[in-house]
């Protein structure tokens, strides 16, 4: 079966290269040619880890396309992994599927042979693929013989988007017919091994999709909310209290452990998503809650932060890590740019910030007053109080090395007795 792939996005791009790797030809198409551009000329459009390396190895299984009518009559599947962005009631819009299922449909109906597999990779709201079946429908195309709609959402993470679609814990596929095995067997081919497959409806495979996120932004706000009570206990570590809590086999050890807020473009959303999909359907809204409570995050590290300044030598402040994880460039919304907008609101002190990342704009340096260093070397040294907003090994190796500052570590990174600096942890009594 050839594959296609329709949006070469944070998401699109990768997937196409993850099966370029296993051998497919996949007919690439997007609507931004600078993107195109870059992937011909062999320039990873993102920062993403092993795009670059993968472009230049599975090129020759990549075809770049300008022409959805070229795209849609020589491959069989196309996956749609275009933008679905938040509205402002939390919903998630469908405006860009529509525009490009409205091209599919106007040349799916010249086509002889039609039967096309349009494979929703977005993530969309729940019953949004009965909408796109229906819009098919209503060109005067027919559901299940000309088009098959599937939901095949994949779970990833910035930062590890490949690996984890190579070694995924499960294949979610939604689909109202039959033929929606055929997906199945297309999984076999690509990975070759045993690998679990949860074939629902449409319908069941979308609230699957947003509940997994919500589930695990549940657990970092119980996390964070463990967090809390123990730093406001005298002798009392959350970082010991949460490990145990995780060597229950029930509850495992990941995303139980001392950290900031959860924030970047998928967690938040997701869970404010369900919150908007629940309406009425159940009285109290959990995802609700969670959310408020990830709110208050930022002011837990707020308060520890003024105590410490309360310390008179302590004058400029500096904040480790812009993005909201290692690896990846997206500032906007990350715990980071919570605390900085928050902290400037209470002081005018000097504010550093570093993150080998990204570069931020000159807009929000300046609308925050923020001096940006190249350095890290440079901004340790500048920095009195340090805060640490995601786990990075370099920065641990110069906090190692430090002396005479004050660390706040969000992320439980440094061992205090290894280091001639005063090491302060989110979720320890202070
Ligand atoms: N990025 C993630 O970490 C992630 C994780 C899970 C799910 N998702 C979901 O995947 C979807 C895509 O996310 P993303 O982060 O890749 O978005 P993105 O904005 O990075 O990419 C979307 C791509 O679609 C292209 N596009 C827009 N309109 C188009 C059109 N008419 N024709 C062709 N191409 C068009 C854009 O140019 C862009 O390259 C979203 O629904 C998102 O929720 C993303």
């Amino acid at each position: 079966m050839i594959s296609s792939v329709i949006g070469l996005g944070k998401l699109g791009f990768p997937f196409a290269l993850f099966l370029a790797s296993k051998k497919q030809k996949v007919i690439c198409y997007d609507s931004n040619k600078k993107i195109l551009n870059d992937i011909s000329n062999l320039k990873s459009p993102y920062v993403e880890p092993k795009t670059s390396s993968y472009l230049k190895k599975y090129y020759k299984n990549i075809h770049i396309c300008e022409d959805l009518e070229y795209l849609i009559n020589k491959s069989q599947i196309s996956h749609l992994v275009l933008p679905t962005p938040s509205l402002k009631n939390n919903s998630f819009s469908n405006s860009f599927i529509l525009r490009v299922l409205d091209k599919i449909g106007s040349i799916l109906l010249k086509k002889k042979n039609k039967k096309h597999i349009i494979n929703i990779t977005s993530t969309v709201m729940p019953e949004s693929c009965n909408i796109f079946s229906k819009f098919l429908s209503d060109k005067g195309l027919i559901k299940n013989k000309d088009f098959l709609i599937t939901y095949n959402p994949h779970f990833i993470a910035q930062g590890t988007t490949i690996k984890n679609l190579e070694d995924p814990d499960f294949i979610l596929i939604g689909s109202d017919c039959k033929d929606g095995k055929k997906l199945i067997s297309y999984y076999d081919k690509i990975y070759k091994k045993k690998i679990k497959i949860s074939y629902l409806n449409t319908v069941e495979a979308e609230i699957a999709k947003i509940s997994v996120n919500s589930y695990i932004t549940t657990k970092i706000t119980f996390s964070n909310f463990i967090s809390e009570i123990c730093q406001n206990t005298k002798n009392v570590d959350a970082n010991k209290v949460l490990k145990t809590i995780g060597e229950d086999h029930r509850i495992g050890h990941d995303y139980l452990g001392v950290g900031t807020k959860y924030s970047g473009p998928c967690f938040p959303r997701d869970n404010k998503a369900l919150n908007y999909f629940i309406d009425g359907k159940s009285k109290y809204s959990l995802p609700k809650y969670i959310d408020k409570i990830n709110n208050e995050q930022t002011n837990r590290l707020i308060e520890m932060i003024n105590k410490s300044l309360k310390n008179k030598y302590l004058k400029k402040i500096g904040i480790f890590g812009l993005t909201y994880k290692d690896k990846t460039n997206i500032i906007k919304d990350s715990q980071s740019y919570d605390l900085i907008i928050k902290l400037r609101k209470r002081y005018q002190k000097k504010i550093n910030v570093f993150d080998k990342n990204v570069k931020p704009s000159s807009n929000f340096v300046s609308t925050y007053k923020l001096s940006y260093f190249e350095n890290i070397n440079l901004f340790i040294k500048e920095s009195d109080l340090l805060i640490l907003m995601y786990p990075n090994k370099e920065i641990v190796k110069k906090i190692l090395k430090s002396k005479r500052k004050l660390i706040i570590d969000c992320w439980n990174l440094i061992d205090p007795n290894k280091t001639r600096s005063k090491i302060v942890k989110l979720g320890n009594y202070y």
